[in-house]
């Protein structure tokens, strides 16, 4: 596998070691590329699943039991807690509640960490292993940062994690203060703080945001597993929340990739919910995609997706184009009251996850989603993740006992 540049105009060719991540002739992001790589599906997916008896870790782990299409290492240098292997849940009261038959949860929350990071940062940590980095560093809104903090941990390496002061739950930093991170606080949002530690240039630093291809190609694997799980029958809809538009981007390449191999026959509609409060790609589709209208001030109850310059917008716009996407936003009010239903089907997740639902219900509403639709909503992260939240929402509600 090969870096190249994501620009379907420039694709410009990089050695694999290149050390930005934007190309150096069109500053556009760059992702992997695998040129020339033709599997056999039937082989791959019967060897897939055998892999699932077995009892080595490259092939218990959700991520790298799909390695054909992944970046390759020896496996015993793999950095991994077991991530992946999520289930794909039904939601009956969710269901009912946004007014469609066939609504299943894929709840990447139940990842070793509590978010689907993890998808990603066991790749991204592997590969900051291989090129010998002692430090790596992100900017995050709280999951990324508990992610790196743990995988680094396991490599035996530091993490830095720059985090935007008092807009994040407190549950996430107390996790990367637990996995031995450095936490450094900035003044600001979440944008400001990614501009920071950019601007720092620490050269021991390997950055594990989003715009590290590496990442992509962990968190890829969700549709892998997703297709599995479905009978390599793909859905009608995926619908994913979106911040840094990293995750988007990584399941349309994803779908490209599956598609153009055989694996699937159709590619389902990829839906990208944002908070109101945080939708830039909503208003740069608006005003007609030529450049990102950033959101100077975003604010969300959904602090995950607190965004309001992210910088994976024009790979998301391109698998808006590719799968005949949707993106839409929601307010925080029906942010939560999805969250609520979402609890009430025994399921649970932090309130950035719970768009889907609240993006699903608008979308029934406005008739771009049919009743029968096979719909999968991405539950991000975990319920634990931001605890505050709930006790907000249900504050006062407690019942008081006196000893009888
Ligand atoms: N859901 C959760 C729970 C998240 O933590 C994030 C992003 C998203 C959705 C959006 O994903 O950025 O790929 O579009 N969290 C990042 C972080 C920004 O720092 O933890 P995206």
């Amino acid at each position: 596998m090969q870096l190249q540049c994501s620009n379907h105009e420039c694709r410009h060719d990089l050695d694999r070691d290149f050390a930005a991540f934007e190309c150096p002739k069109c500053g556009d992001l760059l992702e992997m590329s695998n040129n020339g790589f033709r599997p056999d599906p039937r082989r791959l997916r019967a060897l897939w699943r055998e892999r699932r008896l077995s009892n080595a870790p490259a092939d218990r782990s959700g991520v790298w039991r799909f390695r054909e299409f992944l970046p390759q290492y020896l496996d015993e240098s793999i950095v991994t807690l077991g991530e992946g292997n999520t289930p794909l849940l039904a939601g009956e009261k969710s269901a009912d509640y946004a007014g469609v038959s066939r609504l299943q949860f894929k709840h990447l929350g139940w990842n070793p960490t509590g978010s689907f990071k993890d998808l990603g940062m066991t790749v991204g940590v592997t590969e900051a292993r291989r090129r010998g980095a002692s430090v790596v560093a992100c900017a995050s809104t709280g999951n990324t940062a508990a992610s790196m903090a743990a995988y680094a941990a396991r490599a035996g390496m530091s993490a830095r994690v720059y985090l935007p002061k008092g807009k994040l739950s407190r549950a996430k930093v107390a996790q990367s203060f637990d996995y031995g991170a450095e936490v450094i606080e900035i003044d600001g949002n979440f944008d400001d703080a990614l501009a920071h530690m950019m601007q720092r240039k620490d050269s021991r630093e390997y950055f594990l945001n989003s715009i590290n291809p590496f990442r992509i190609e962990g968190q890829k694997t969700t549709m892998f597993e997703l297709m599995e799980q479905l009978d390599w029958n793909p859905p009608d809809f995926v619908v994913v929340p979106g911040g840094n538009l990293g995750n988007s981007s990584a399941f349309g390449k994803a779908l490209k990739e599956l598609h153009s191999a055989g694996f699937i026959s159709k590619v389902p509609r990829i839906v990208v919910v944002q908070a109101a409060g945080a939708n830039p790609l909503v208003q740069t589709v608006a005003s007609g995609a030529q450049s990102l209208t950033v959101v100077a001030n975003p604010n969300t109850c959904a602090t995950a997706i607190q965004i309001g310059s992210p910088r994976s917008w024009r790979k998301a716009l391109h698998v808006l184009s590719f799968t005949k996407g949707i993106v839409l936003d929601v307010n925080d009010e029906e942010i939560l009251e999805a969250k609520r239903i979402i609890g009430r089907d025994g399921i649970g997740c932090e309130p950035a996850s719970a768009t889907t639902l609240a993006g699903i219900c608008r979308l029934r509403q406005r008739g771009a989603i049919e009743r029968d639709a096979h719909v999968v909503a991405i539950l991000t992260g975990h319920v634990l993740k931001d605890p505050d939240i709930i006790l907000k929402m249900h504050e006062g509600k407690a019942v008081w006992k006196a000893d009888s």
